[in-house]
């Protein structure tokens, strides 16, 4: 039941998560947005139909949280109307649709949060847009939408917050969580998993690559930002059992 990565075709690929999961899955067809681009129905297609993927990994975003408050027009365009020209060109061909969403579609009061809790309210434009995108991959007959959360392989500040708690990691801890829910998506039972790591406060997460990083207080941040947006990973952590046993 296990997909090969030359089963898989993936949008997005030359970003942060995309560029890891074509080291990780190599085989996996990338094209680029000179030939997929999400926003135009017809060159979505046309790439289904070319490369007859199995499954379609739809990483492909507008992830610019500030820039997305100045210009909605563009993160709409491509969060919402892109995702849906994915649903139906991959609905209408049968194929898998594994959608990467964000652990941002949940308020971040609690924490905690596990698969079946209602999300929102979404708290910036990017929140919403990725809200309603899962709601239209939900259309897809075949569909797996993952919540996931990552940083760049390096942390890239002096400081970092200790009282905001999340469940994300390094996209190089991330990526191949990732790629095991890809190869194995035709196996997990439900249409929404999260794929993260332990709860930790975002300072702790950065003193493990970067151990001078001073802590500061979310107080002094120039936006709203959540007390705790950690994933409940019971889910994937049974499938990842389940699998290990022989
Ligand atoms: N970063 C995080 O912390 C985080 C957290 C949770 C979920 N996610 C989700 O994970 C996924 C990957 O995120 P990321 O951080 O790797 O993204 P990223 O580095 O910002 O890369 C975005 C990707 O989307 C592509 N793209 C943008 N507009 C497109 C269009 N119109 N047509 C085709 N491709 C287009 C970009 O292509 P170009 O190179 O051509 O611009 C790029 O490959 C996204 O769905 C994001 O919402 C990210």
């Amino acid at each position: 039941m296990t997909v090969a990565a030359e089963r898989m075709l993936l949008t997005g690929g030359s970003g942060r998560l995309g560029r890891e999961l074509q080291r990780l899955l190599p085989g996996i067809a990338a094209p680029g947005r000179d030939e997929l681009d999400v926003t135009r129905a017809e060159t979505v297609v046309a790439a289904l139909d070319r490369w007859r993927p199995e499954v379609v990994i739809h990483a492909a975003a507008y992830t610019d949280v500030a820039g997305a408050e100045r210009n909605r027009a563009a993160c709409w365009r491509v969060n919402v109307d892109g995702t849906r020209n994915v649903v139906s060109a991959a609905a209408g061909r049968g194929i898998f649709l594994l959608h990467l969403s964000t652990d941002y579609v949940f308020e971040g009061a609690t924490g905690g949060y596990r698969e079946d809790d209602p999300p929102g309210p979404p708290c910036n434009y990017y929140a919403l847009t990725k809200l309603v995108a899962e709601a239209l991959v939900r259309f897809a007959p075949r569909h797996l939408v993952v919540r996931t959360s990552f940083r760049p392989r390096e942390w890239p500040y002096p400081q970092a917050f200790d009282d905001l708690f999340t469940s994300q990691d390094y996209v190089d801890v991330i990526a191949p969580e990732i790629a095991l829910a890809a190869s194995r998506c035709l196996e997990i039972p439900y249409n929404t998993l999260h794929v993260a790591t332990e709860r930790k406060s975002a300072l702790e997460l950065a003193r493990r690559r970067r151990p001078d990083v001073q802590s500061a207080s979310k107080k002094q941040a120039s936006v709203r930002l959540p007390d705790d947006i950690s994933l409940d990973t019971a889910r994937w952590r049974q499938l990842k059992q389940r699998w290990s046993q022989p």
